[in-house]
């Protein structure tokens, strides 16, 4: 009940011209504001929900045949393309049974990285960026982001492209 006495029309209660009265909250709008603000925030954590189901990454990309064992010499490369047709890799056979891929694209702004064996390093030649073959990890230049890594697998006399690892 709000302070108006019973003979009060009801629009003195909802719509006060005192002051006092104005400050008044009776305990049903209280409720009522706490269950409306309770349902604002379910609906809002239900949106996230949903919105973050529907955007969810897809599990890892298939396996896929990228090179025969010893197709390439030590210290050269391959390209490929992993785990789509516009997502270029490279390749480079660094020792006789170790191999090590990447994605192509620069983690600064999308050039081609090439590899070149006098530095044995990846390059890219658009702003001098410069990645480790070992691990792709940035040396210098703008990139600060490590090329994203295509993981391989030794499947018989292939190797096998079975998913991307990429580090901050
Ligand atoms: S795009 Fe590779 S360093 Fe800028």
């Amino acid at each position: 009940m709000s302070p108006q006495d019973a003979s009060s029309p009801l629009w003195k209660d909802e719509f006060s011209v005192h002051t006092a009265d104005e400050r008044y909250v009776s305990r049903r709008q209280f409720t009522k504001f706490l269950v409306l603000t309770s349902l604002a925030m379910f609906v809002g954590q239900l949106w996230i929900l949903v919105k973050s189901w529907l955007t969810r990454k897809p599990s890892a990309p298939p396996a896929q045949s990228v090179a025969r064992m010893g197709e390439i010499q030590v210290g050269e490369v391959k390209l490929f393309s992993y785990p789509t047709a516009l997502d270029h890799c490279i390749m480079i056979r660094t020792a006789a049974d170790t191999y090590v891929a990447y994605s192509q694209k620069c983690t600064h702004l999308s050039c081609a990285v090439y590899y070149s064996q006098k530095s044995n390093k990846l390059e890219c030649p658009c702003h001098k960026g410069f990645f480790a073959v070992d691990d792709g990890r940035v040396l210098a230049g703008p990139p600060t982001r490590s090329l994203p890594r295509i993981l391989l697998e030794n499947r018989g006399d292939q190797l096998f492209a079975v998913g991307i690892r990429e580090e901050g």
